[in-house]
C-alpha cells in the first residue's frame, strides 16, 4: 500500500499518524482548523484514501475531482457532511466511528442537563465578577434535576446512554425514536416509548440523538417548542440543523420554554445573532466527543477503517453496504 495516497483533513494524534505514514503517502491538515475547500479539491486529485472530518463537504463537486479515491473514513459517528449515496454510485465504500463516543457524547448531554438546571455558568461568571457579595436563602435558585422527567429523541447508542445516566438521577425516562427500541432494551434502560406530542408535553428534559436527516432537519421548530413544558429545557448535542435555531431563540426569549443546553448550531460555527445574549442558554464549542481518550479512539478507529478499505477488504464500520456490490477493483 506504499504507494497509496491518502488526504487527512484534520490533524490527528502522533502515534496515529505516524502508523498511517509506515502504510501510505500522507497529506495532513496540521493546522488546528477546518481544510480549506480548495485544498480538499485540490488535495484529492491524487489521492486513493480520505479521512474526513465533519467540518468537509464532500459533495458532487469533490467527486468530480476525486478520480483515483477508493475509500473515506469519516472521523466522527455523524456523516451528514457526505453526500453518501454519489460515493456508492461511485462505488467508493464509507465509513464512521461509531461506539468509542457514545459515553463522551452522554456525558455532555448530562453536563448540559445539569449546568442549565442549576445555572452553572450564570454562577460562575458572577462569582469571577465579584457578584457574589452575600448568601440568601432565595437567592440565585435553579431547577432540580432529580426526579425529573427526561424526554429522548433518537434512542440509538447515545440516547440508549443517556437514558442509563437518567436512572442514577431517579429520572422517569420518556423517548421517542423511529422504532421502538426491543422490550427488554426499555426494561434495562427503563424507558417508556410515547408519541412525538406526548414526550414534548410531559418532558422537562428534552435531549436530542438524532442523526441529521431529511427527515430530522428542523424536527423541533416552532410548534414543537410550543407544546414544550414553560419550565422545560430543550438539549441538543445531535447537529444543528435538528433545531430550527430561529424559533428556538423566539421560544428562549419569550419564556416558552426554561432554557436550552446547545452543543452544536444550525450554521455551526455561526451563532443566530441574539443567542448570546440570553442567560439561560448554555452554549458549548461542539465537544460532545472532545475527551482525549474518545478522540483518541476515534482517531484509530478512522485509521483502521482506511487501512482496511484500501487493502481492498470491507472496512469494520461501513455506512454504506450496497457499495459492495458496485464498488471499483
Ligand atoms: C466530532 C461528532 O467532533 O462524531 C460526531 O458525529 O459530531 C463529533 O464526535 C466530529 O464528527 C468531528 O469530525
Amino acid at each position: 500500500m506504499m504507494n497509496m495516497k491518502i488526504l487527512v483533513t484534520g490533524r490527528l494524534p502522533q502515534d496515529i499518524f505516524a502508523g498511517l505514514k509506515e502504510r501510505f503517502d500522507v497529506e495532513m491538515n496540521t493546522e488546528d482548523k477546518p481544510f480549506e475547500r480548495k485544498k480538499l479539491l485540490d488535495g484529492i486529485r491524487n489521492k486513493d484514501g480520505l479521512l474526513s472530518m465533519i467540518t468537509d463537504s464532500i459533495d458532487e463537486e469533490f467527486f468530480e475531482r476525486a478520480m483515483h479515491l477508493k475509500m473515506i473514513a469519516q472521523f466522527g459517528v455523524g456523516y451528514n457532511n457526505i453526500d453518501v449515496a454519489a460515493a456508492t454510485r461511485r462505488g467508493i465504500p464509507v465509513s464512521n466511528t461509531p461506539g468509542v463516543l457514545t459515553d463522551a457524547t452522554a456525558e455532555i448531554a448530562f453536563v448540559l442537563i445539569l449546568a442549565v438546571a442549576r445555572r452553572i455558568v450564570e454562577g460562575d461568571r458572577m462569582t469571577r465578577e465579584g457578584r457574589f457579595r452575600w448568601w440568601a436563602p432565595m437567592l440565585f435558585l435553579g431547577h432540580q434535576v432529580t426526579g425529573k422527567t427526561l424526554g429522548i429523541i433518537g434512542m440509538g447508542k447515545i440516547g440508549t446512554a443517556v437514558a442509563e445516566r437518567a436512572r442514577c438521577f431517579g429520572m422517569p425516562v420518556l423517548y421517542h425514536n423511529r422504532e421502538r427500541i426491543s422490550p427488554s432494551l426499555e426494561n434495562e434502560v427503563r424507558a417508556s416509548y410515547v408519541d412525538m406530542k406526548t414526550l414534548l408535553s410531559r418532558s422537562d428534559f428534552v435531549s436530542l440523538h438524532v442523526p441529521l436527516t431529511e427527515r430530522t432537519r428542523h424536527l423541533i421548530g416552532r410548534e414543537e417548542l410550543s407544546l414544550m413544558k414553560r419550565t422545560a429545557y430543550l438539549i441538543n448535542t445531535s447537529r444543528g440543523p435538528v433545531v430550527d435555531e430561529q424559533a428556538l431563540l423566539h421560544a428562549l426569549r419569550a419564556g416558552d420554554i426554561a432554557g436550552a443546553g446547545l452543543d452544536v448550531y444550525e450554521n455551526e460555527p455561526a451563532l443566530t445573532p441574539g443567542l448570546t445574549e440570553l442567560d439561560n442558554v448554555i452554549l458549548l464549542p461542539h465537544v460532545g466527543s472532545g475527551t482525549v481518550e474518545t478522540r483518541m479512539r476515534m482517531a484509530g478507529m478512522a485509521a483502521e477503517n482506511l487501512i482496511t478499505g484500501l487493502s481492498g477488504e470491507v472496512p469494520p464500520n461501513l455506512v454504506n453496504p450496497d457499495v459492495l456490490a458496485t464498488r471499483r477493483r
